[in-house]
């Protein structure tokens, strides 16, 4: 799959924050945790609730709606690990962040 372009890093989220960036149909929740900076589908398995709109605590995403948990660098929930979020790989190249997608 190619990288392709998401943002730029200045518009990247701080750290311990997360964010949304539109991507062609699609919403991508992009999050920083120590600078460690990760990209996963913005909806929420249960009723689809925005997850770039939720909190970070430790190395997880917590939905806004009701509080299920992502992993953030597997996707996997919180209790169930076998459900996942999609998750893209991240890399930056002469500012810009891309994604694996
Ligand atoms: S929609 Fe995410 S926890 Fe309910």
């Amino acid at each position: 799959m190619p990288y392709v372009k998401l943002t730029t890093e200045s518009e990247l989220p701080g750290d311990g924050e997360a964010k949304e960036f539109e991507f062609g149909d699609k919403v991508i929740c992009v999050a920083n945790v120590n600078g460690t900076i990760t990209a996963m589908d913005n909806v929420c398995l249960h009723m689809g609730g925005p997850l770039g709109q939720g909190y970070i605590e430790g190395d997880k995403i917590v939905c806004p709606w009701h509080g299920w948990e992502y992993d953030l660098k597997t996707g996997a929930m919180g209790d169930d690990p076998k459900s996942k979020v999609p998750v893209y790989p991240v890399k930056t190249e002469n500012g810009d962040v891309l994604i694996e997608i």
